[in-house]
């Protein structure tokens, strides 16, 4: 399997800018060498570029550049789709989370047309189930878990391609929840695994249920990161911070048990906004851990297996 760099400039989904720096970022901090040294090859495809800017408004004055977020989620649809049929595993370089509305749908695009479940690893600080018009701040990356979901309000958007049953997604590391995103999902069946869970199971546990239920039905899995997962003291890069978030041993074990199970088929690195960081080291911690997601480790024990 090639590993496909896909640069995502966008920079649409929140008003602080800067995210458009990241795959610059991700490049200038070695990620594909650091890939490469683990024995994978690795193409860099390179920036996509949005199309055109549809006409498009919200019922929802708050929300902010529409039109750019969708031609966004066109441009990255087709991008992961495609990849994908090509038998590649993509990696996206984002760009904010707003990203994810169309890496998702072209992952689920793909899933479908093969006949195969989506599943969904959500590593964040936030929830991201706002839909257009829900959402107060207008910042379009706080709605793709409702898009993939299937969430009404989505009106503006192309339909997305098979949505996900809630029992295929997995929140994790979340601790900045709105109340209407409260409010709705609890009435899913998505897995909420906010950092109360995760500070008493730790992050091995509930992780390995998951993975195990997307190895038992056969499933493609999508994993979505946001630098916000992790706690701020170790990656400042990002627009909107949590207090209380992943430590760097939490964050490497998470990713290594992710690589164990060989089960993910698509990554995005998202909400990376070089502007804000602290001498490269946002950018260079993201690189080392997309190395435990990819192969490294310390010892090459044998692999534990599930099930
Ligand atoms: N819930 C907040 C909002 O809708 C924050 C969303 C943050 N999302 C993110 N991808 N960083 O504005
Ligand atoms: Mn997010
Ligand atoms: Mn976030
Ligand atoms: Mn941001």
């Amino acid at each position: 399997t090639t590993l496909s760099l896909i640069g995502a400039p966008i920079d649409s989904g929140q008003r602080r800018r800067g995210c458009l720096m990241g795959p610059a970022a991700y490049r200038v901090a070695g990620l594909a060498a650091t890939l490469a040294e683990l024995g994978h090859q690795v193409q860099d495809r390179g920036d996509l570029t949005p199309g055109p800017l549809p006409e498009a408004t919200s019922p929802n004055p708050a929300v902010d550049q529409l039109p750019e977020t969708l031609a966004w989620t066109r441009a990255l649809r087709a991008a992961l789709a495609g990849a994908l049929a090509e038998g590649d595993m993509p990696i996206i370089m984002g760009g904010d989370h707003s990203l994810a509305l169309g890496s998702v749908a072209g992952a689920a695009e793909h899933a479908a047309r093969i006949g195969r479940p989506l599943f969904l690893l959500w590593l964040d600080a936030h929830s991201d189930f706002h839909t257009p018009l829900t959402t107060v701040s207008g910042n379009l990356h706080g709605t793709p878990v409702a898009y993939i979901a299937g969430r009404a309000g989505f009106d503006a958007f192309p339909p997305f391609p098979a949505p996900l049953p809630g029992e295929n997604i997995c929140l994790f590391g979340i601790r900045s929840v709105d109340p209407a995103e409260h409010a709705a999902l609890l009435g899913t069946r998505i897995a909420m695994n906010d950092m109360r869970v995760l500070d008493e199971r730790g992050v091995a546990a509930p992780l390995r249920d998951f993975l195990q239920s997307v190895r038992e039905a056969g499933g493609m899995l999508h994993v979505s990161l946001d630098v916000d997962f992790l706690d701020p003291s170790i990656a400042p890069a990002v627009g909107t911070t949590v207090p209380g978030g992943a430590t760097f041993r939490e964050a490497h074990l998470a990713y290594e048990l992710i690589h164990e199970s060989g089960l993910m088929t698509s990554l995005d690195l998202v909400e990376l906004n070089p502007f804000l960081d602290d001498r490269g080291r946002t950018a260079r911690l993201m690189v080392d851990l997309v190395g435990s997601l990819m192969g490294k480790k310390v010892f090459d024990r044998p692999t534990r297996s599930f099930g």
